[in-house]
């Protein structure tokens, strides 16, 4: 807990919120400190290019601010939360029948289903609400998604999981980013995958030869796409 403490020594805990996002935006304005929100559950939560996330009881649904001391491309606290969040899962949970992988630009999936995802917002500069969507108790409703529980055949501990993120994250803070990042795309789901992948109104396909430290996608047809929505891949 060491040093979890000294980076977010405020851990808020909510029964219901529109989203913890909005709700670390606002409790920003009264706080000069790192914190987290967490909350049971989200009436109005918000995944990736306006949509929705469900998040019913029974899911891990936080918001970690987190104010930069430098300037830094929210993909890196993308990658840092990604890797901190499977090993966490790795940790308590076993390493050998689970197949967490990330999943370009900023999912987590088990096998071809997805867990978790991450919306980070903020001001580059100023800081980041890194918020993070994890499936764990919670029925999942679409067919694309799966809970932890429905893996692990038991009840996940959701503060228990929250506090072994926390804690490695934050030491990941420390570590080499680029070995942080190789392990992320060397893992990642789609590389050397044939994907579908609509950015900015255009549709991109092709196979994935490669992802940059920035974060960009590269196609083997020599296309690059810093952030999209993947249709389809295999
Ligand atoms: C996505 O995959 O589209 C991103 C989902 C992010 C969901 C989390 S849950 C906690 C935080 N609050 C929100 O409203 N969204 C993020």
């Amino acid at each position: 807990m060491g040093d979890m403490s000294r980076l977010f020594k405020e851990i808020i805990k909510l029964d219901k919120v529109f989203s913890t996002n909005d709700t670390a935006s606002e409790t920003a304005l009264i706080k000069n400190d790192n914190f987290v929100i967490i909350a049971d559950e989200q009436v109005n939560g918000r995944g990736q290019r306006g949509k929705e996330w469900n998040s019913p009881i029974g899911g891990l649904w936080f918001s970690i601010f987190y104010i930069l001391k430098e300037k830094v491309i929210p993909f890196k606290f993308n990658v840092l939360i990604n890797n901190s969040i499977i090993d966490a899962i790795h940790l308590l949970y076993g390493e050998n029948a689970l197949s967490l992988r990330p999943k370009w630009p900023n999912d987590i999936y088990i096998n071809d289903k997805k867990l978790c995802g991450i919306l980070i917002e903020g001001i580059p500069n100023e800081y980041y609400i890194i918020g993070v969507g994890i499936n764990t108790n919670n029925k999942t409703i679409y067919g694309h998604a799966i809970s932890l529980r429905a893996i692990i055949k038991k009840d996940i501990d959701n503060d228990l999981l929250l506090e072994k993120i926390l804690d490695i994250f934050t030491k990941s803070l420390e570590r080499n980013f680029n070995e942080e990042f190789m392990r992320w795309k060397n893992t990642n789901i789609l590389l050397n995958k044939k994907v579908e992948i609509k950015s900015g109104g255009k549709l991109y396909e092709g196979i994935v030869s490669d992802i940059e430290e920035n974060g960009m996608l590269l196609l083997d047809n020599e296309e690059r796409i810093v952030t999209g929505e993947v249709i389809h891949f295999e």
